[in-house]
């Protein structure tokens, strides 16, 4: 083991003997340093590697401590043999499920959405009537040629220079949406067909997206805080099956896991080495919970392999419709495909987002979202932990603000769903998140809203379904 894996295992041994309690606090970098005669970057190393994993939380200007565990911590899944691809059939299913969550007045454990209360319409309206009385030709001009304008594409840049390693402009384009930016990448490094690798579960977009594609799934075995398997990707992509992987790395949905750093390298180099393309999804990097924001594998893949998509729907608005890709060396191709699906990306709505993405107050505004998720995210667990079946697993989210619950095995969660519905509750059943069918026991959660009386009464009203289902 090196140094800091040794630190970090003996922290972990002690927090599981009890002897570290949750809420404790670690001693001091410094300390921990002098006292182990260590350096100070081996003891971040170890602490980081705590955090990623989900032991300690680093709280701001006060150090490290053991977090709580109120509700039973979902297990890592078991590695045997190489997954098989499968065709994915989850689009008619799914509209079912997202018409009757969207149905007025559910309680909306439904879309991995905000509040809106959370987000910025009030600056957002003044943005864009200031800047369209100042240019006016942004609400005509249109272009079949440059797709990304240049302010975006700096404030773009700007902003990746915190990420580990900055986007280069030539290789970025604006999209409508995250979801675009994900179908673009597809377009351009795959056949219908082709094989693609998800982490399991996964966000059933993505299923939607390989289905209408014609390409199949084949499903990788994530761990709920380490991210898709290195293991389990290795033995996949051996005998060329796979033309593409598409992974969320930080902040994973529905799982809310981060592949560490070494993970993400290692990935980054295997992909690079068996010409496998990688689509990242990179949509919760700026709402982990971790005080250093996450870095994407785009960071760690010098070869142009890796395409990073993201959008600004759960940061900014998910009305505005905007996102971007970095396109690493098929910038071409994925530009290509942009033109061809919807032409260019609002002018107006690039520059509202690049005006907005200058000000030092959206950092200040990325803090504040960072800590309410996380805070919603745990009252949702303690609650969890009170109103369930005491089986029931539930994840510890690193980022974003979903839970993935795994409830006792007898119940079946498309069932519950039709109960919770006909109770107002939406929410959305675990097979959903599966092209082969697992999880039918489990259901994703969404915790967007600010923690009310309501939301608590709706979950002890669905942890009371879900106890009467057992
Ligand atoms: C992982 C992930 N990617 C993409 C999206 C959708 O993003 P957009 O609204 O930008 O298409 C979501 C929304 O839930 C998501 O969870």
């Amino acid at each position: 083991m090196l140094l800091y894996e040794n630190l970090a295992h003996e922290f972990t041994t002690l927090i599981g003997e009890g002897r570290l309690r949750p809420g404790d606090r670690l001693p001091s970098v410094r300390r921990l340093a002098q006292q182990r005669k260590l350096s100070i970057s081996t003891v971040i190393q170890a602490l980081r590697t705590l955090e990623s994993h989900g032991v300690v939380e680093a709280r701001p200007q006060s150090g490290y401590y053991v977090r709580g565990r109120s509700a039973r911590i979902l297990e890592a899944p078991a590695i045997t043999t190489a997954p098989a691809p499968v065709d994915v059939g989850v689009n008619s299913r799914l509209l079912g499920v997202l018409r009757a969550n969207e149905m007025p007045g559910m309680v909306p454990f439904g879309s991995a959405l905000p509040a809106s209360e959370l987000l910025l319409a009030p600056r957002l309206s003044r943005l864009y009537a200031s800047i369209a009385r100042k240019h006016p030709e942004l609400l005509t001009n249109g272009s079949c040629s440059e797709l990304s304008d240049a302010p975006f594409v700096k404030a773009i840049v700007r902003r990746s220079l915190e990420w580990g390693y900055p986007i280069a402009a030539e290789e970025l384009v604006a999209t409508n949406s995250c979801t675009e930016a994900i179908m673009l990448c597809l377009r351009a490094v795959t056949q219908p067909g082709d094989t693609v690798a998800v982490e399991s579960p996964t966000y059933f977009v993505m299923l939607q997206l390989l289905e209408s594609l014609g390409l199949r799934a084949l499903e990788i075995p994530t761990h709920p805080l380490t991210g898709v398997s290195l293991a389990a990707l290795e033995l996949a992509t051996r005998d060329g099956q796979v033309a593409a992987c598409l992974f969320i790395p930080n902040g994973a949905n529905p799982l809310g896991a981060i592949i560490p750093d070494e993970t993400k390298q290692a990935i980054a180099e295997l992909l690079a080495l068996r010409k496998v393309a990688l689509i990242e999804d990179d949509i919760y990097g700026d709402v982990c919970f971790a005080s250093e924001r996450p870095r994407p594998i785009h960071a760690f893949d010098k070869s142009g392999n890796t395409m990073l998509c993201s959008s600004f729907s759960k940061t900014v608005s998910p009305a505005l419709r905007i996102g971007f890709v970095a396109g690493g060396r098929r910038s071409a191709q994925i530009a290509l495909q942009k033109t061809l699906m919807s032409g260019k990306t609002s002018s107006l709505t690039q520059q509202v987002i690049a005006e907005l993405l200058e000000t030092r107050g959206f950092d200040v505004h990325l803090r504040t979202l960072r800590r309410r998720f996380s805070d919603q995210v745990a009252r949702s667990r303690d609650a969890i932990a009170r109103y369930f079946p005491a089986e029931t697993r539930v994840t510890d989210p690193q980022g974003g603000f979903v839970l993935w619950l795994e409830l006792p095995p007898a119940i079946d969660a498309t069932a519950l769903h039709r109960k919770a519905v006909a109770a107002g509750i939406a929410f959305v059943p675990g097979e959903m998140f599966s092209a082969s069918g697992q999880y039918r026991n489990f259901i994703r959660l969404a915790c967007g809203h600010p923690w009310s009386e309501q939301i608590d009464g709706a979950l002890k009203r669905l942890g009371g379904l879900t106890h009467s289902s057992c």
